[in-house]
């Protein structure tokens, strides 16, 4: 049982409280397309400006290549809102709005679809008041509307948001069905909408991300998918989309002939370099403390520790500052002081990497194999089975399935591309490797 919170006075107080922050200031969450987003992003200058320069000056959908939990979501969200902000405050003249729901390509197609053109209408709905306002010309969305409150294509929660927008939506059930709505009908109110208010580039566009294409694991899956969606979602009026992925996937997709011209070149995503990770810290505690002495579980110091050990993962980095809060809370060390803190967490992460440690019935083979990965990086390719002493791929291949079983490592094969680096430790994974190499020493 996890306690996150605890009676002070007869009053129960969140973890977070009790410690003088507001709300969890370790959330693994992307940064959001607001104004809270845009104060938070640290270390980014130059590939803000890089994605907005070719947002605003090119035709095709940009593309980020990126580790995860490197901050590639997080850098779109900003990005767009910082455009809007920049066309707001008369810094420039072409517009560029957020979507704020951010889709993934893991369903069929014609799901993702579905939820494409969703998230853009639902855009253009929270919208479309201000853009009457600025001078575009708009569509009347009582149509569009109508779409959005009907269940049968969306599940639920488009109220608040469409109700923001002139009023409440009746969420008829019959809505897509008695009265001859088809879906190809709301594509194309939503392409007419965009149409409309977006003529050309240069008047603006929708900026939505498109995330996790690694999920579709091989490259073949993914050119297919993007290649299926090239009509329709790749070629809506007025909308940008920043196609973002992992290992090697989106460098794949790239070299499709059938989506050249439609997806730029990726903008490779390294991490926030390691001196910039105190202040990405420092800025997050301080917008959430709620009195003038908090008491941060994780200290910026103590989270540059947890960067280092996660090899660069702000995601794993969080997870770990967050989960090793709610252990201090468990083990009632919550209050010890800020000089302890440190001890505490280092012995936190080896508790925790011995648990998984144990949990991981492996040989002495399958522990030098892990060892050499972590060595190289982290990251292999199943195509280098010979650096890694092995004379076939198959030899190798039966290690790796122990190591993936025990959660060290996460492996696919892509049979298309062999030396894209689909094997990687994973965030339990870096924990053991501190573990071996503090017990090695
Ligand atoms: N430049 C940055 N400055 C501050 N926080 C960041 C930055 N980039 C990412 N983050 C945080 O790191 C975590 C991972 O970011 P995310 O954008 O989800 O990564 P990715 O999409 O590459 O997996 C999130 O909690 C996010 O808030
Ligand atoms: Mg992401």
């Amino acid at each position: 049982m996890i306690k996150l919170s605890r009676e002070v006075g007869g009053q129960r107080m969140a973890l977070w409280d009790q410690v003088g922050y507001s709300t969890n200031p370790y959330t693994v969450n992307p940064l959001a397309p607001n104004a809270e987003g845009s104060e938070l992003i640290v270390g980014r200058d130059k590939e803000l400006r890089r994605l907005m320069t070719q947002l605003r000056s090119t035709d095709t959908h940009p593309t980020i290549e990126g580790d995860n939990g490197s901050g590639k979501t997080s850098l779109v969200a900003v990005a767009a809102y910082r455009a809007e902000r920049e066309y707001i405050e008369k810094k420039e003249d072409q517009l560029l709005i957020p979507i704020s729901d951010i889709i993934q390509m893991t369903a069929g197609v014609g799901e993702f679809e579905r939820s494409a053109y969703f998230a853009v209408a639902k855009a253009y709905l929270r919208n479309v008041e201000k853009l009457t306002e600025w001078g575009f010309v708009t569509v009347d969305t009582s149509e569009l509307e109508k779409w959005i409150g009907a269940p049968f294509i969306y599940g639920g929660g488009a109220g608040a948001s469409v109700a923001g927008v002139g009023g409440s939506v009746s969420r008829t059930a019959a809505a897509n069905t008695g009265q001859g709505f088809t879906d190809a009908g709301f594509r194309q109110l939503v392409k007419d909408c965009l149409g409309t208010t977006f003529p050309t580039r240069e008047h603006g566009a929708f900026v939505g991300v498109i995330d996790n294409i690694e999920l579709l694991r091989t490259s073949a899956d993914a050119r297919q998918a993007l290649e299926a969606v090239r009509d329709t979602v790749l070629s809506l009026p007025g909308v940008r989309w920043v196609l973002c992925g992992a290992k090697g996937i989106v460098r794949s997709v790239v070299s499709s002939p059938r989506l050249s011209g439609r997806i730029g070149r990726p903008i490779d995503l390294k991490p926030v370099p390691d001196e910039e990770v105190p202040e990405l810290v420092r800025r997050r505690l301080a917008r959430y403390s709620t009195r003038p002495d908090p008491d941060a579980p994780v200290d910026p110091d103590g989270f540059a520790h947890l960067y280092k050990i996660s090899n660069a993962n702000l995601r794993n980095s969080f997870k770990h500052a967050q989960d090793f809060a709610v252990w201090l809370d468990e083990e009632d060390k919550l209050s010890e002081p800020p000089s302890q803190k440190r001890a505490l967490l280092e012995e936190w992460i080896d508790v925790t990497a011995a648990e998984h440690s144990a949990a991981a019935p492996l040989q002495q083979g399958q522990w030098s194999l892990f060892d050499k990965i972590t060595d190289a990086g982290g990251t292999m390719a199943p195509g280098d089975f010979e650096a890694f002493g092995f004379n076939t791929q198959q030899a190798m291949r039966f290690h790796l399935q122990r190591l993936e079983e025990a959660n060290l490592i996460d492996s696919v094969i892509d049979e298309e591309d062999q030396r894209r680096k689909t094997i990687s430790v994973t965030s339990n994974g870096w924990l053991v490797a501190y573990h071996r190499a503090k017990l090695r020493a």
